[in-house]
């Protein structure tokens, strides 16, 4: 892990609240901060008995016997004992206490085609798919690799599995063949279900050609489902090819929903870490489930009336958890858009939450800050009226976007919730409730029940008010990430050996004299550009995976729109001659490697890199040389002074 520097500052002085309107709290699930309060300190005293009441609310085949069993940590084993089928739980039971007919999913395609499922019709796609993933062999636990466009079928995929108790591994339509092929290994995938192709900004991303290059490489895949989105052509390989519709065709809907042990895993989700290949993060069944679904009720104050959009992609933990399973099992009616939030005009957004009459809306900062650039004329020309709540996820909000947000989308009426968790947290732990909670512009505000954080120094002492210091958690909690798959030393190592007896977020943070949090980015060599995860190391082992490049660091780059921006310093092999044209190509080589979200934004190359006495490349002093600052930081280690000198020659 990188070193955060003696002391993370924090130079954010933000004195702006908002109390909960009166209305809004006289209606919401929790209706003042006395209340929330009550419900942390009943979730701290007794955490068994708060989560075994919240865990009520999900339908038992067998109920549990034991609430938490830690005694194997860092291994937690959440309801043990008890049994339950996560998609009967998001799909069957809304259907049998007569919901069949509320809308489950509202999909719009890009092109603008819209379709909507119905719970009762979502059961049946789901149970015959259910039945197609049988019929090609697939059993409990075997792992299934799901690629496909954001479009009904990726959640029916999804939740198909859940059924038969397989493991899904959903891959992001952005990344590349190569990364597709890692991670079906990497989980020894059986099979993948694609599409043809999807719609992103007027064009088709060629889903099944990438698929076809990442089989080449993926011994373990013996079928390959795909789904016609766009019609466009592809190449089927008989004896493993099949057609969706064909295959669904030729399904039962009778597919009983059988019971699985809550340990049951769900799923993996491959996500960047500060070493190495990606991580398939394990995430199992009914604490997960509990989590997801409990924190969209609370955080979003969701009703039975409500229409619930989740921008996220079902390829990242937020698509998982509130796209799909967290507003399914609440029996929510989910909006899913396909593409791009400008196609065909910067208002698409503002569009779809009028036709549908959206009311909780949850997006990422990255994309309020290009709302804000594409300016206030598109959001104004549409009717928001049916907005009640705003979240935020995926990164710090920037004071400025959350005003924006809550007074150009929300009329400042709607409460934002900017929610802090990550892939691993499995649902939100640090968040407003909004019926409850002052916010504060670029504040996750405070913990939610049962979640029990701290800021501490590198020693594990809480650090006082205000100081920077690493956000950890100190207690399990029912969606907590299991292991990661196939490689538990790195599990201990990565999130539980920092702080003994605590779990690791790689955070740096502040608590302010309020006791609210205040998320500051993270600590370690993870990037998080457009509020995607990618690590410094993934960059650079395409980097020098090249045949011309022999070494090269990356580090990021503060951008006002991304967040962060890739900039890569690279040392070519003797005789290579640094030009703009193979700038060009390392660019494409990368996004080629890992997927157009990882294309550096600049390549600066350089005769050596700055490294310690040990040989440990100085990623801060670069990424001070990249954010063109001058270097505060400790350079007393650094081996050769004259390498810093000509690296910022070099940049002017
Ligand atoms: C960052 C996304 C500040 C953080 C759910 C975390 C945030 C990483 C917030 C996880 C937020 C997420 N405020 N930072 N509200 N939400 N982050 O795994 O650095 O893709 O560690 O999960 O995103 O990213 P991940």
């Amino acid at each position: 892990m990188a070193s955060p520097g003696p002391n993370i500052s924090s130079s954010l002085k933000e004195t702006r609240t908002f109390a909960p309107p009166a209305e809004f709290s006289a209606n919401a699930h929790v209706r003042s901060e006395a209340e929330a309060q009550r419900l942390r300190d009943w979730a701290e005293r007794d955490p068994d008995g708060y989560w075994s009441t919240q865990a009520e609310s999900l339908q038992w085949a067998k109920r549990w016997d034991v609430v938490c069993d830690w005694t194997g940590a860092p291994h937690a084993k959440w309801f043990v004992g008890g049994r339950l089928n996560v998609s009967a739980n998001c799909v069957d039971r809304h259907v049998e206490a007569g919901n069949g007919d509320k809308v489950a999913i509202l999909f719009e395609g890009e092109p603008g085609d819209a379709r909507s499922l119905t719970y009762a019709q979502l059961l049946v796609e789901v149970c015959k798919f259910a039945n197609v993933l049988k019929s090609l062999g697939v059993v409990a636990g075997d792992r299934v690799t799901i690629y496909l466009p954001l479009t009904p079928e990726a959640a029916i995929a999804m939740l198909a599995c859940a059924r038969i108790g397989a493991v899904h591994s959903v891959i992001f339509g952005g990344f590349s063949a190569e990364a597709v092929a890692d991670r079906n290994n990497d989980a020894k995938s059986k099979v993948i279900v694609t599409a043809d192709g999807g719609w992103r900004r007027g064009k088709v991303v060629p889903l099944k050609a990438n698929v076809d290059v990442a089989l080449a490489k993926s011994p373990t895949v013996e079928t390959c489902v795909v789904y016609n989105r766009c019609d466009s052509p592809v190449t089927m390989t008989p004896g493993r090819d099949v057609w969706w519709h064909e295959a669904m065709a030729a399904a039962s809907a009778d597919c009983p929903a059988e019971p699985f042990d809550s340990e049951q895993p769900l799923f993996v989700l491959y996500t960047s870490g500060s070493t190495g290949k990606p991580k398939g993060v394990l995430h199992t069944s009914a604490g997960f489930l509990l989590g997801v679904s409990l924190t969209h009720k609370l955080v979003f104050d969701i009703k039975d009336s409500d229409v619930y959009w989740c921008t996220a992609d079902v390829g990242w933990v937020t698509g998982h958890s509130y796209t799909v399973y967290g507003p399914l099992a609440n029996g929510c009616t989910v909006v899913m858009y396909e593409g791009a939030p400008n196609q065909p005009h910067e208002d698409r957004f503002w569009r779809i939450i009028e036709k549908y009459k959206v009311s909780v809306f949850y997006t990422a900062p990255t994309a309020i800050r290009a709302f804000m650039k594409w300016g206030d004329q598109w959001p104004k020309g549409c009717d928001l009226s049916s907005l009640r709540v705003l979240g935020s996820v995926g990164e710090p909000i920037n004071p400025e976007a959350w005003m924006w947000y809550h007074e150009v989308i929300g009329g400042g009426r709607c409460p934002v919730v900017d929610t802090w968790w990550q892939t691993e947290t499995g649902a939100i732990m640090i968040a407003p409730l909004p019926g409850a909670t002052v916010t504060k512009p670029g504040s996750a505000t405070k913990p939610l029940p049962g979640v029990i954080v701290d800021v501490v120094d590198r020693q594990g002492n809480p650090v006082p008010a205000g100081e920077g210091g690493f956000l950890i958690i100190k207690r399990p909690w029912p969606s907590m990430m299991r292991t990661i798959y196939g490689d538990d030393a790195r599990f201990r190592e990565a999130y539980w050996s920092h702080i003994p007896g605590a779990y690791f977020t790689a955070d740096g943070s502040r608590k302010d004299a309020d006791g609210d949090i205040w998320i500051m980015g993270r600590v370690d060599d993870v990037l998080n550009v457009s509020g995607h995860r990618l690590s410094t190391m993934e960059v650079e082992s395409a980097l020098v995976g090249h045949t011309q490049v022999a070494e090269a660091a990356v580090v990021g780059k503060p951008d006002d729109l991304k967040g962060e921006s890739i900039v890569c310093f690279v040392t070519l092999k003797q005789g290579v001659t640094a030009t703009d044209e193979l700038k060009v190509l390392l660019k494409a080589h990368v996004a080629e490697e890992i997927g157009a979200l990882a294309r550096p934004d600049e390549i600066k190359f350089t005769d050596s890199l700055p490294k310690t006495r040990s040989g440990k490349i100085m990623r801060r002093l670069l990424r001070d040389v990249a954010a063109g600052k001058v270097s505060t930081s400790d350079t007393s280690t650094l081996e050769d002074y004259s390498v810093l000198a000509k690296l910022r020659e070099e940049d002017e």
